[in-house]
Order: C-alpha cells, then structure tokens, then sequence
C-alpha cells in the first residue's frame, strides 16, 4: 500500500510564511521561498540604535554617498571606542520581535567583522600580508551581537544567511519583487552599496540562487509523501510517478539555480574579490586571529573563534547531500563539512536533519535506484535517470564552485585558508571527488539500459575527475600543501 495522502512529516515546512509574524524567527525553510527569510529583511532600526546606523552608514571603504568611508582611512576602530553606547538594554526592550532580532545580528556582526579586520584591510591595500587582526571585541558590541545572536539562534560572529547575504538586502521598487536589478545592498564593507560592484554582484547573485530554492523544498517534500511505506501494491505506479514528479520539482529547481549561478562570473569580477574578502574571514584556522577573539565581558573572557561567512553555510546543497544520501569519505575535511552545517539559522539546521534522517527512514535512495527487488518498469527506469540527473547538478554546482576558487582566489592570494577557515586547495574537491564517485556506483546499478543521455554525463563527469586530479596535484606541488 502506497503512502500517498497519508503521508505527515515530523517536520513542518511551510507554505504561507506569515510575513507579518514577529513572533516567529525570521528563517523558516518553507516551499514558497525555499531558504530565503520569510519577509523581506528589516532595513530600518528602532531610533535607539541611531548610534549604531550613523556608524554603519559611515563605515564601508566607500560610502553610499560615493565618499571615503572610515574604513578607508582606518578610523573605525576609534570611532567605535569614542562614540558607541552599549545598547545591550535597547537589544533587550524589542527582544519579543524575532526579525528585528536578525536585522540587529546582521548589523552588529558588520561592525564586529570590520572592527576586527580593520587593521588586516589597511595591511592588505598597502601590498603587505593580512598580519595579525584585533584580539579584542570591546563590550559596546561583544554584548549586543551575543544577545541577538543567542535570541536568533546563531554563533555570535557573521554569518552567510542570518547577516552576510540572506538578510542583507533591499528592494529598490518594493513592488517589483525580489528581481536581481531590483536588489540593493543593505550593508557593504567596500564599496557593495553601489550595485554595480563586485561586492554587491557577489552577495547578489547568492540571494538570486536562493530564490529558486522554493521548488528544491517542494520536491523533497513531495517526494518523501510519495514513497511507499511498505510492501509496493496496486498503488506503485502511482506513488512511482508521483515520486519522479518530486524529482523533476528538485532537478528543474537546481537547473535554474546553476544558471544563476553561471551569473557569477560578470556580476563579481574574479580580480575584485580578494579586496572584499578581507571583512568575510571568520576566527577559526585563521592566521589573523592565532588565539582566537575575547568577547569583552563574555564568556569568562576567554578567547573564542568562529566560522566566517562562507556559501559552505548555504542550506541548498547540504539538502541535496541529505537527501540524495552522497556518501563523504571519512577524512579530516568531511569534519570541517559537519562543522560548516551548524552555522546556519535553527530551522535550517532542523530542516537538513530532517531531510538526512527521512531519505534514511523512507529508504529514498533504495526506492530512487530499485535496489530493493522492484519490478523493473519504465517508471524505475525515469527514477533513476533523474536521481543521476540531480547528482549531476550537485557537480555541475561543486565543479563551477572549483572554479571559482581557481580563478578567484587560488590565482590571486597565497593565503591558504578560505573565509569559513576550510583548506583552500584541498577542501572542495574532497566533496566533489565524492558526488563523482556516487555518479559512478549509480550509473552501475542503471547500466546502459539508463540510455544515451546517461551514459554522456558519465563520459564527462569521468574527464572531470581526472581534470580535477591533475588541478588539485599542481596547485598541493605549487603551494608544498598535502593532499
Ligand atoms: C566568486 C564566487 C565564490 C567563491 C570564490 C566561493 C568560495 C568558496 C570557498 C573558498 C569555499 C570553501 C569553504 C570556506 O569558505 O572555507 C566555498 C564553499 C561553498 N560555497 Fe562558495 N564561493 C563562491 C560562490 C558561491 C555561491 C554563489 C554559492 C551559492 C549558494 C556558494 C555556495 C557554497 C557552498 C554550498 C559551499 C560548500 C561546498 C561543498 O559542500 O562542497 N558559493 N565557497
């Protein structure tokens, strides 16, 4: 007997994000806007945190005002010693609403982030290595960026969706909705205020990606509802063709996010990148920070590091790897994987834990590829078409993501770590090697009859790897790093 119908996930995504809600966390995965915040971010702060917005709006290396801002001239650290109260009581009076919660961590972790690095930015545009960042966070914003953070649910440090990229941006025409040219930056460290930027093209194009996360959401879901929960019986065909409609809904979604992603390459010139940068790195395996941060007043004041923004904290991915059950080999930089997952917002969080113990649970996997004795019809046969189709887009999506980092960062810093702290050679391809590698064992179980399409993704994801393999050698020769 088939599911189908009376199917209730332990889960509960949403389909109406209630908007309006300030009691809710501002990030709830739901099937209409995917991983994107329920509303549009808060752009506005309550007139007690004027202190904090005058020192913000003055703050990036170039002004909205096309003027040199404090962190050109390396003044930020003393303003924000001579000029910012402690607005831990204000943090405290609006605590109750949850958005404006997550508008106040995006905004204190820019501060935080540019306090820290100021001086690694002024090293950096003087053609000297990055050296040694600030030790300490001063209690001004040590104290509100734990409050809001710990209300929020997330690490007290930037991160890429609670901060960074996913609640940062605004709609120049509210009514023209989230369309890349109608986006604007909210807060920027260099010059992102400007749309035209490297900066704004960066963090642009990954909210742009998201906005098609919705359909990636609809289609787990719907394929979870579709798998039959025990012995396959009069109703298989129909569960079947409901469950490759799931996979259709994902397979079109990544698709649509890979094109986007494609984008990349005009709306953030690989030269610009490495000048931005400097603001994103976290405290974790960083030389700037080698003994960590103290939050004055904090944590017994002893030093602490985090995770910087990285897309690593993304939630698109990490639902396919779940989902699809992409075995990670058992080294040292699967570890940093895992540890990447726990910075995100806790529905995110939730969610991904839901989706890895379901596909496990409902034997997604095993009913995808009819591993279990099914009966060998036209329909297994699209199932496992699409299941390889959709482990084809995570490598589409993990190889262009290779490439970025040949030519925006291998091929112009020598710095070894990336921003969230991971190995910069050898990190990325250590999840790549493991998406081609589960093409292959998939492709085996298909065989030819999966049919020509198949058998041409398999030709090329085999040249990739091999492509890969020379890229990773040269750049571990060039660079003295073990692979
Ligand atoms: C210029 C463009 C980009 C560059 C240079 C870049 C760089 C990196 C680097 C170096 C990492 C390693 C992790 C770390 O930060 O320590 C990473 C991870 C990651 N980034 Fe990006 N990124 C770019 C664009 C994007 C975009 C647009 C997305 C879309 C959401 C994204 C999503 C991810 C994901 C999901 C991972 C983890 C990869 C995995 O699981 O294998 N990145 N990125």
């Amino acid at each position: 007997m088939g599911s189908l119908g009376a199917y209730t996930p332990s889960f509960r995504v949403l389909d109406d994000t209630r908007p309006d809600d300030t009691t809710l966390p501002a990030f709830m995965v739901s099937t209409t806007r995917g991983f994107l915040p329920r509303m549009d971010p808060i752009v506005s702060l309550p007139s007690e945190f004027d202190p904090l917005e005058t020192i913000l709006q003055r703050m990036p290396v170039k002004t909205a005002k096309n003027e040199a801002g404090l962190l050109a001239a390396g003044n930020l650290g003393d303003v924000v010693h001579e000029e910012l109260p402690n607005l831990a009581w204000a943090v405290d009076k609006y605590k109750a609403n949850l958005p404006l919660m997550n508008a106040l961590y995006r905004d204190y972790s820019f501060l935080a982030s540019a306090y820290l690095l100021e001086p690694c930015h002024q090293r950096f545009v003087n053609g000297q290595s990055y050296g040694l960042g600030r030790k300490i966070l001063p209690s001004n914003v040590a104290q509100p960026i734990a409050q809001c953070a710990e209300i929020c649910g997330f690490k007290p440090f930037m991160e890429y969706a609670g901060s960074y990229a996913l609640f940062n941006y605004r709609l120049e025409e509210p009514d023209a909705g989230v369309e890349y040219s109608n986006l604007r930056l909210i807060r920027a460290f260099e010059n992102g205020l400007d749309p035209a930027s490297s900066e704004a093209g960066f963090v642009l194009v990954h909210i742009d990606m998201v906005k098609h996360s919705g359909p990636l959401v609809d289609g787990t879901m719907r394929c979870f509802k579709a798998v039959p929960s025990g012995d396959y019986g009069p109703e298989a065909d129909e569960a079947r063709s409901a469950f490759n409609s799931g996979l259709v809904s994902i397979l079109e979604a990544m698709k649509c996010i890979n094109g986007v992603m494609e984008t990349m390459w005009s709306k953030s010139r690989p030269m610009e990148y490495t000048s931005f940068r400097t603001f994103i790195f976290g405290i974790t395996s960083q030389s700037m920070f080698p003994d960590g941060v103290v939050y004055e007043g904090l944590y017994d004041n002893q030093p602490q590091d985090f995770r910087g923004e990285s897309g690593a904290n993304d939630s698109m991915i990490p639902l396919m790897d779940n989902f699809l059950q992409v075995p990670m080999p058992d080294t040292p930089l699967t570890e940093i994987l895992r540890d990447f997952r726990e910075y995100r917002p806790s529905n995110h969080k939730a969610f991904l834990h839901f989706a890895r113990d379901e596909s496990l649970r409902l034997g997604v996997k095993d009913y995808a590829l009819g591993t279990k004795g099914q009966e060998d019809t036209e329909l297994l046969r699209e199932s496992r078409n699409l299941w390889l189709e959709i482990l084809n887009q995570v490598r589409d999506f993990r190889w262009r993501h290779w490439c970025f980092a040949r030519e925006y960062i291998l091929k112009r810093t020598s710095h070894p770590t990336a921003t969230g702290g991971s190995p910069i050679v050898t990190w990325l391809p250590n999840q790549l090697v493991a998406v081609l590698g589960e093409m292959a064992r998939v492709y085996e179980i298909g065989g030819e009859g999966l049919g020509q399409r198949a058998a041409d993704i398999m030709e090329a994801a085999t040249r990739q790897k091999q492509t890969l393999s020379k890229e990773v050698d040269k750049y571990c020769a060039e660079r003295g790093v073990d692979r």
